[in-house]
């Protein structure tokens, strides 16, 4: 619900959910600041805010009025080049060289129906509101238009931005951030998501200190190194308390997420589109829009924070098919044969996905063209009838005949050198006149700042997707941005590459998504290199990491979990020895982790003895009992924040009456006595039955005693219980 109270010359905009609040203020020098981030207060008068800030020395004036101190101040979206010498929101450069913008309130606008940002995925839903808060620079002519959308039901706000140039002189946006926000104080650790290829978005934390302090991206993809997360937290947060001022970026580009503890102990935290080799041009009458941030309030710490983010995104902000539903499970071919298979290899795999319950077959890199190896063909993609053994088609049909589904890997924006499209048009890839191309994982990147590049594919994948039975398609990208440059940009354009590239991207989504509603996809950027809401909009899952090994994925699906649903991460079963880790982990533990999400598999069934497919098929059976709870339910994470030996998460369906715990410890240790797994959340005032051994439990003795977390004894432990509310 948004309300505004004017009082004199000053307005007042409370965007309140259910239970937060984001309170601004126009002053009567309309200025926009920002009073209030957090619980929900009821529409009062909140002058006094600003009022007893005791004003700091060596600060300059603003607006000329003696002791109105802007720096100070809790600004929503600052300008550069007044008093306010802090990390600006945008800057502009103007014909005249000047940089300077003063940006003041000129006139609001509340409405229901949120639009789509053009071009840009964009958190939709019925029941929010918006207010566009429009502000001017009367000299330049620049108009900034902030739009906030409140989602009450969720306790969420969405935050974007539109610049338009009114005069009629081109001007230069340096940077523009989609939300800046001041908070009146700086006691706050930083929580944000990293790592690396293999072990993305492990959690880490650091406490602020005066300066600044970052996450960003200019690999041309969100990236494996830091997902655009930042949570601002009170001191001891941790899964069930503290407060937390959350924020997430719905982009798949280069961002840059800042935090700057300024002299006076206040804190201002950034997110937008990283200012690093950006520039746009904004030619008179013409606009930019920026992505949009979700910001999401808890005081029930993380745990909380993931269930606000989790119910949000699953319900607004892929409306796609089965982000709300339960997806199949599927078998990857590629761990299991990599590039080296035939028709009768894949058949069989087929069949024996079959016979043990997997109800989707994904055919992974290596079916088209001479893909033998990673060093040709990407770009050329007709299927390779001699190593299918006939045409795709026919294949296809043979694996569906065993009940089945069918998916193909695909990656769509890159180019191998060694390709008959690269020889075609050398033209379409990054690149800078006379300087080498560097090749990674033997490839090169598509121009998709290029249209014509953008039209190719889109016409290529529709074509794939109208001719085949294809249910799904894994849509891989498996190297960021070098020698960054355009053939098709002019050399002014240059630094509007990175950007046009992810508005490319999503233009081709956007019109295959319409086209093919019914086809699954699955992000994939050499795992989680791309994991990101932008990326969820379009796609209804994200292979989350190319690292299969069980105890690896316990961090990388914990920190996941921080901001992506469940139903949106895949998880795979895969084999022992591990293919990354060369760990070797029990069928039962691999089973348990790999049930944090979207339970996949992705090994070669044919080197299973009988016993284990039997086990397979059992845990997957059990799976099908439990995926709704899992998939659609709410996720508590009961152990892993802090002690990393031990794991342990729970999920409670919608409709409260099933839950779902699993425990993880991964070295055992000698002479140690069986402990309890407590198990609050739950309604106390009812019983719960353990489903396997029939056994009853208050809900009460549950939250207080819990359920013995059994011997232990072996690296790589596991259990799970499954409990019906009665
Ligand atoms: C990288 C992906 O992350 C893997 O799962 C697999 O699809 C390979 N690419 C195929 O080349």
């Amino acid at each position: 619900m948004i309300y505004v109270i004017e009082k004199n010359d000053e307005k007042y905009y409370f965007l309140n959910t259910n239970n937060t609040s984001i309170v601004l203020l126009k002053n009567k020098y309309d200025y926009l600041f920002i009073l209030h981030w957090g619980s929900l207060i009821s529409p009062t008068n909140l002058d006094y805010v600003l009022k007893e800030l005791n004003r700091a020395s060596y600060l300059a004036d603003a607006n000329g009025v003696k002791d109105f101190k802007l720096e100070q101040m809790p600004q929503i979206y600052p300008s550069y080049g007044y008093s306010d010498l802090r990390e600006p929101a945008f800057s502009i450069r103007y014909q005249d060289g000047s940089r300077i913008t003063d940006l003041r309130y000129d006139s609001y606008k509340i409405y229901k129906t949120k639009k789509k940002l053009k071009g840009l995925p964009t958190i939709i839903s019925k029941e929010s509101e918006s207010i566009d808060l429009i502000l001017i620079d009367k000299i330049k002519k620049i108009k900034i238009t902030l739009t906030f959308s409140v989602f009450d039901a969720y306790d969420a706000i969405t935050q974007s931005v539109k610049i338009e140039n009114l005069s009629n002189e081109t001007c230069y946006i340096e940077k523009v951030c989609s939300a800046s926000i001041d908070l009146l104080f700086s006691d706050l650790d930083m929580f944000q998501l990293n790592g690396a290829w293999g072990r993305e978005c492990h959690i880490n934390k650091r406490h602020l200190v005066q300066g600044s302090q970052s996450i960003s991206s200019a690999r041309g993809a969100s990236g494996h190194g830091q997902n655009p997360f930042i949570a601002l937290a009170t001191r001891g947060t941790n899964e069930e308390y503290g407060e937390i001022f959350a924020l997430n970026f719905v982009y798949s580009g280069n961002f840059l997420g800042k935090v700057e503890v300024d002299m006076h102990k206040n804190t201002r935290v950034q997110l937008g589109i990283n200012p690093f080799d950006f520039e746009w041009i904004l030619d008179p009458s013409q606009s930019f829009q920026t992505p949009e941030v979700v910001m999401v309030y808890s005081n029930e710490g993380l745990g909380k924070m993931s269930r606000i983010f989790h119910k949000l995104y699953r319900n607004t902000l892929a409306s796609r098919k089965y982000l709300n539903s339960t997806p199949p499970i599927l078998l990857n071919s590629w761990e299991a044969n990599y590039f080296d298979f035939t028709k009768e290899s894949l058949l069989n795999l087929a069949e024996k996905s079959s016979e043990i319950g997997v109800e989707l077959f994904v055919i992974d890199d290596g079916w088209f063209a001479k893909r033998n190896d990673t060093t040709s063909s990407i770009g050329d993609w007709v299927p390779n009838q001699v190593k299918l053994g006939g045409n795709l088609d026919t294949l296809i049909n043979k694996i569906k005949k065993n009940k089945i589904k069918f998916g193909l890997w695909f990656e769509p924006e890159m180019v191998s050198p060694n390709s008959n499209l690269y020889r075609l048009h050398p033209e379409w890839v990054i690149q800078v006149k006379n300087r080498r191309i560097e090749e990674s994982r033997d490839e090169y990147v598509l121009d998709l700042s290029n249209p014509a590049v953008c039209e190719y594919i889109t016409e290529i994948l529709s074509n794939f997707l109208s001719v085949y039975s294809i249910d799904y398609v894994k849509w891989d990208m498996n190297r960021n941005f070098t020698n960054l440059g355009s053939t098709y940009l002019s050399s002014e354009r240059q630094k509007e590459q990175a950007h046009r590239y992810i508005l490319g991207l999503y233009s081709i989504l956007e019109n295959l998504t319409k086209r093919f509603p019914n086809v699954i996809i699955e992000g994939c950027a050499g795992g989680g290199g791309r994991c990101d809401p932008g990326m969820l909009y379009y796609m209804q899952q994200i292979w989350i990491s190319d690292d299969t090994d069980a105890i690896e994925r316990l961090p990388i699906q914990y920190g996941t979990s921080l901001i992506y649903p469940s139903v949106s991460l895949g998880c795979h079963i895969s084999a022992v020895p591990n293919h990354q880790t060369n760990r070797i982990t029990n069928l039962d533990t691999r089973s348990t982790v790999a049930m944090w999400g979207n339970l996949g598999l992705e090994l070669d069934l044919n080197n299973l003895r009988k016993d284990e497919l039997e086990i397979l098929k059992n845990k997957i059976l059990f799976y099908k009992k439990i995926r709704s709870i899992v998939q659609l339910g709410d996720l508590y994470r009961l152990q892993g924040l802090d002690e990393t030996n031990e794991y342990a998460w729970m999920y409670i369906s919608e409709k409260q009456d099933e839950i779902l715990v699993s425990y993880v410890q991964i070295m055992a240790q000698p002479n140690t006595v069986a402990k309890r797994l407590r198990i609050p959340y739950l309604d106390v005032n009812f019983n719960y039955l353990d489903v396997e051994n029939n056994r009853v439990y208050k809900g009460d003795e549950l939250y207080a005693l819990g359920v013995s977390k059994g011997s232990c004894k072996y690296d790589g432990y596991s259990k799970q219980w499954l409990f019906r509310r009665i």
